[in-house]
């Protein structure tokens, strides 16, 4: 089993602002509520916080976020953006983009689904939630919390992950062997910093672009209600044609994939 190492990491890295301090932990509550409390006593913008394992891991929609130690990644990043609260949404985004660029440097085609997994052959391998505060209208921080399934054997994913296991999968699996947690890491921190800094320069419009290339829109999906996942607006928000013909705009919400419809063939 590999150790999660700072220098490691940062080695990893080529990176000017994420992960300039990355906060090594053994097991924590969750790595996005570590880095709230280092938010609170002054952390810079890119700080890291990083664990072997969560306590009380977190996943959307007040799910938790399955997190044995020593296998995957749980990591937060600290984001100060200067941007009005609507991009909140648009960073989330960003996140399981720079996950599915550091699978397809390993070699991995990875899908996005909205609004936060990341998807390879159909099956989970990652996730991000993302806290932001924000006042008078614009983000003061963002914590991007992110947890990718990297060395999780089959039967561990079976066995921990119960009636989900049969929809989730890991790196290792896809790949047929484990890989090195830190170099994942630093390549991850690579791929959110070069995204981030294209945001900055470029507005959200081009990441929405490439988000869109990647991701699921066009299948038959379920959230609240039932339709085709058309697209995704410029704030990041899913838009669902139902069958009447008209467009839906969901903000929040879970979307399960559902066969596709004749009218679809
Ligand atoms: C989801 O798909 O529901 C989101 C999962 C996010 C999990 C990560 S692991 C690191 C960070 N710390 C947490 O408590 N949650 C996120």
């Amino acid at each position: 089993m590999d150790q999660l190492n700072a220098e490691a990491i940062k080695g990893a890295a080529q990176t000017q602002l994420i992960g300039q301090e990355i906060d090594v932990q053994g097991e924590v509550d969750s790595t996005n509520a570590a880095l709230l409390r280092r938010t609170r006593v002054g952390a810079l913008e890119g700080t890291v916080v990083i664990a072997e394992s969560q306590t009380a891991g977190q996943g959307r929609l007040g799910k938790p976020w399955f997190s044995p130690p020593g296998v995957n990644l749980y990591l937060s990043v600290l984001l100060k953006p200067p941007f009005h609260i609507h991009e909140a949404h648009v960073l989330t985004l960003m996140g399981s983009l720079a996950v599915a660029d550091a699978l397809e440097a390993q070699g991995v085609t990875a899908q996005v689904k909205w609004p936060n997994d990341v998807l390879v052959a159909g099956k989970k391998i990652a996730g991000v939630l993302s806290e932001v505060e924000a006042a008078e209208g614009h983000i003061g921080h963002l914590i991007l919390g992110i947890g990718v399934n990297l060395n999780l054997e089959r039967h561990t994913i079976d066995s921990l992950l119960g009636t989900e296991a049969a929809r989730a999968t890991s790196l290792q699996e896809v790949l047929g062997h484990g890989v090195d947690r830190n170099a994942f890491a630093g390549l991850l921190l690579e791929k959110l910093e070069a995204h981030y800094f294209a945001f900055q320069a470029k507005g959200r419009l081009p990441l929405l672009s490439e988000w869109r290339k990647r991701s699921f829109l066009g299948s038959r999906v379920s959230v609240r209600v039932e339709g085709i996942a058309k697209d995704i607006d410029d704030e990041g928000c899913l838009l669902v044609t139902l069958d009447d013909g008209s467009t839906m705009r969901i903000r929040e919400g879970e979307v399960l994939p559902l066969p596709r419809t004749d009218s679809q063939k």
